[in-house]
């Protein structure tokens, strides 16, 4: 007797849409996503970012308004990032209690309260005129410890404020043992901490260095950001920022550190967020624009990878639109 060829026929399950639909292993929810906001200061309209189309930098009433509509869109969260009118050496607005995040918090969380997850950026690139993530030493190196205690009084600010989530970028060593502790002192035991643990030194954030107005001065953030080519790393930074106190975990980029994403999944009993960058958007919506790529089929299929790669939650400036379409 010959061979009956196929042996197997795994199409069948793949032949309609519903039955497409019962098998499909990955889904996305309307509260995986978070979507990452600016607000900007001294602005009369909101100003859109020339590198992110359908991005913009919002003023305080345009923030609620689009926090509203994303919250009304079921997203899981909102983080915040602050572009201040004034920066200097040690960015002061950024601890300041009138300072933009912390007056963008109390306008949220008055608006809000409890129907969304409100959180910020943690950092002080956004706030510093040299743009780098910390105080520099005389010679401009990034002074890990120094910046820390900034760090520390950032948490306690935008806590006073009404976060309900930190999400510390700088990438120092210490800075979630540093803002746990601050926060714990100050009697903030209940904001929780989602360290961006797995942070990488990518290109990919160039757009967003428009929208927060932070590309550094001189250098780059290669001395405190991780190596693109490192992956071990990865996973020893991710288990000191739970050493320290970190609630959630984040890998940042998503898309082209997905094998991170999986690794860290893996290795770990807390909620892990992927952030798919302005890079990652930009690019999408350059293609698009020019007809190369079909937008909605990429977006969806961006964000299905990364859950699929082990995210649980993804941070993506498409957050309020995607959120829509999966609603509806
Ligand atoms: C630092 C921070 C950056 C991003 C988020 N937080 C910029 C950087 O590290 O240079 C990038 C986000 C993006 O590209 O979408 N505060």
């Amino acid at each position: 007797m010959t061979a009956r060829f196929p042996v197997a026929r795994p199409r069948r399950l793949r032949r309609t849409p519903a039955m497409r639909r019962m098998v499909a292993q990955t889904r996305l929810a309307p509260a995986d996503l978070i979507l990452p906001m600016f607000v900007k200061e001294g602005i009369a309209e909101p100003q859109p970012v020339a590198s992110m189309p359908g991005v913009v930098q919002h003023t305080p009433d345009s923030l609620r308004k689009a926090a509203h509509e994303a919250v009304d869109a079921g997203v899981g969260g909102l983080v915040l990032f602050g572009v201040p009118a004034v920066k200097d050496g040690t960015g002061t607005a950024a601890d300041d209690p009138d300072g933009i995040v912390q007056r963008a918090l109390r306008d949220l969380s008055s608006d809000l309260g409890e129907a969304t997850v409100l959180m910020a950026d943690l950092c002080l690139d956004e706030y510093t005129d040299h743009g780098h993530c910390g105080i520099l030493t005389p010679s401009g190196e990034v002074d890990n410890d120094a910046t820390l205690e900034r760090y520390a009084s950032i948490a306690v600010a935008q806590a006073a404020a009404g976060v309900q989530v930190v999400a510390p970028s700088g990438m120092m060593d210490g800075q979630v043992g540093a803002i746990r502790t601050a926060l714990d002192e100050a009697g903030y035991r209940d904001v929780a901490i989602m360290a961006y643990s797995a942070k990488y030194a990518s290109a990919y954030y160039g757009p967003f260095r428009d929208a927060a107005e932070c590309a550094p001065q001189f250098g780059d953030r290669s001395a405190y950001q991780q190596d693109p080519a490192n992956a071990d790393e990865s996973l020893r930074e991710v288990m000191l920022d739970l050493d320290e106190g970190a609630d959630l975990v984040m890998v940042k980029p998503a898309g082209p550190y997905l094998d991170i994403v999986r690794r860290v999944r893996d290795a770990v009993d807390v909620p892990v967020a992927a952030y798919q960058v302005s890079g990652e958007y930009a690019m999408v919506e350059a293609a698009a624009a020019q007809g190369w790529v079909d937008r909605e089929r990429v977006i969806m299929e961006s964000l299905t990878g990364i859950r699929r790669a082990g995210a649980d939650l993804v941070l993506t400036y498409w957050a309020t639109e995607v959120a829509r379409r999966l609603g509806s």
